[in-house]
């Protein structure tokens, strides 16, 4: 007879609902942003799979308060942590060390520049960790297999072992792992108790075979310890999810509201969180380039770019998001005409509005410098009307699967993505009609569902 499964508790930094006062006082809940959610929340929405997640808002503070809450088909336990030392944990070594690491991001004659208050910093990381660890201790039902999600989480897995063995931890990683000549930078201990809490999981799952590999040459490179057993499982987008999205009223309204935009023009369009590692900026300086080379396309295309704000309290951040703006401003007033703007650009996150923009792309522009999956590309194969052209950068880990159905776009050659826009927007309409079909079968062909038995095979290989 098959046994029961194992319980599931899922751990990460952002949980799948933000809590906010309503006008009467009572707690209303909201879908969370970002990939992770998107891509995980469908799965475990009405099971009784435990969510536990920092309590970020005001809001998340008093829903922590009261234990587990069921909202939305969530059973979601929120983590009332120390203000500052949050701070320190999210902005200071998550967003402003690791994801610079990880996507090597860094200008190296100026950056990093570790000074004395980064053992602080580092500290404040450890204790969220622990935190979570010892919130999963409380929480976990015996012998329940434990997904522990992304880079602000790497080191869950040491406590757990020693306070419960009966648990199987599962540590997953959703961006690109640094090779040895990105994590190097990193203050030596750290990058060591990096690798070491990672370790301490019973596996470590990836996006890519790309990033297991650079995960194994930087243990190689610096780890004390042998890594954990790595495994290669992109996410995937939920189709039914994000298709009755696309058939929501909210989406048809937005859909009306481009086209009055837009009118019959063709649209480039581009959906991301205002993120370094996405590009934003040489993606516009391709649109600008595209424009000088081609005056065919003056007047006839529309760049359409949804970039919502994000991790403001990281200085790199507020100044990416001046260059954006100066960036687009620029390129507006060089081409822009009385009833043409060249660039529209929406800072206002809205989610059907993104899956509307979704659905009337002529081409999707997804050109990051480095990424570890990216589901914007599968997910505007999954709604789009219009066989829309896929941009995409070969260094995002969507173009493993997606690629060879793609166009191209290097992330660092502007003339090569300018290019690569033009030949998507020219693409003879037969060879566009097979590449958006083989897009749509390879987005519908693996599910959340597929990454889900992935880390529950990777939990059982002891
Ligand atoms: O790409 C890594 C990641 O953690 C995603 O899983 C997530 O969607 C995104 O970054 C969001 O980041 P943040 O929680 O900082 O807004």
């Amino acid at each position: 007879m098959a046994s029961d499964p194992a319980p599931l508790v899922l751990v990460s930094n952002r949980g799948p609902l933000s809590f906010r006062h309503g006008d009467d006082g009572a707690l209303v809940a909201r879908r969370g942003a970002g990939g992770l959610i998107s891509g995980i929340g469908p799965l475990v929405a009405g099971t009784d799979t435990t969510w536990l997640a920092a309590a970020i808002s005001e809001g998340d503070r008093a829903a922590a308060e009261q234990g587990t809450v069921a909202a939305e088909g969530f059973q979601v336990r929120l983590l009332t942590l120390d203000p500052e030392a949050y701070r320190l944990a999210y902005d200071v070594v998550s967003n402003g060390a690791l994801w610079f690491a990880h996507h090597g991001l860094w200008d190296l004659v100026h950056e990093p520049a570790f000074d004395r208050t980064w053992p602080e910093a580092w500290d404040a990381y450890r204790y969220v960790n622990e935190a979570f660890a010892a919130a999963v201790c409380d929480a976990a039902p015996e012998g329940a297999v434990v997904l522990v999600q992304d880079y602000h989480l790497a080191l869950v897995g040491r406590e757990l072992t020693r306070a419960r063995p009966d648990l199987t931890a599962v540590h997953f990683t959703h961006t690109p792992f640094a090779p040895p000549v990105w994590l190097t930078p990193l203050p030596e201990g750290a990058a060591r108790e990096l690798l070491d809490g990672m370790a301490a999981h019973h596996a470590c799952g990836f996006h890519t075979r790309a990033w297991v590999d650079d995960h194994a040459a930087s243990h190689a490179a610096l780890g004390t310890r042998p890594p954990a057993p790595s495994f290669a499982s992109p996410l995937a987008s939920d189709p039914d999810d994000i298709r009755a999205t696309a058939a929501s009223e909210a989406c048809d309204a937005a859909v009306a509201r481009l086209e009055g935009l837009v009118g019959d023009r063709r649209v480039i369009g581009r959906v991301d969180r205002l993120e370094l590692s996405k590009n934003i900026v040489r993606g516009f300086l391709a649109f600008d380039d595209l424009l000088e080379q081609h005056p065919e396309h003056r007047g006839r295309v529309t760049f359409v770019a949804g970039c919502y704000p994000s991790r403001t309290g990281v200085p790199a951040y507020a100044r990416y998001r001046e260059r954006v703006e100066e960036t687009v401003g620029r390129i507006n007033e060089r081409w822009a005409r009385d009833d043409w703007t060249p660039i529209v650009l929406e800072m206002e996150d809205d989610y059907p509005r993104s899956v509307a923009l979704m659905r009337r792309a002529d081409v999707m522009l997804v050109n990051p410098v480095r990424d570890g999956l990216n589901l914007v590309a599968s997910e505007t194969a999954l709604v789009n009307e219009r066989d829309a052209a896929l941009c995409l950068s070969p260094q995002a880990g969507a173009f493993e699967r997606l690629g060879d159905a793609a166009v191209p776009a290097p992330p660092f050659d502007v003339a090569g993505t300018a290019d690569a826009l033009h030949r998507a927007l020219t693409l003879d309409p037969v060879e566009r009609r097979g590449r958006a079909a083989t897009l749509r079968r390879l987005a519908e062909e693996r599910t959340p569902r597929h990454w889900l038995d992935d880390q529950l095979r990777a939990a059982t290989q002891r």
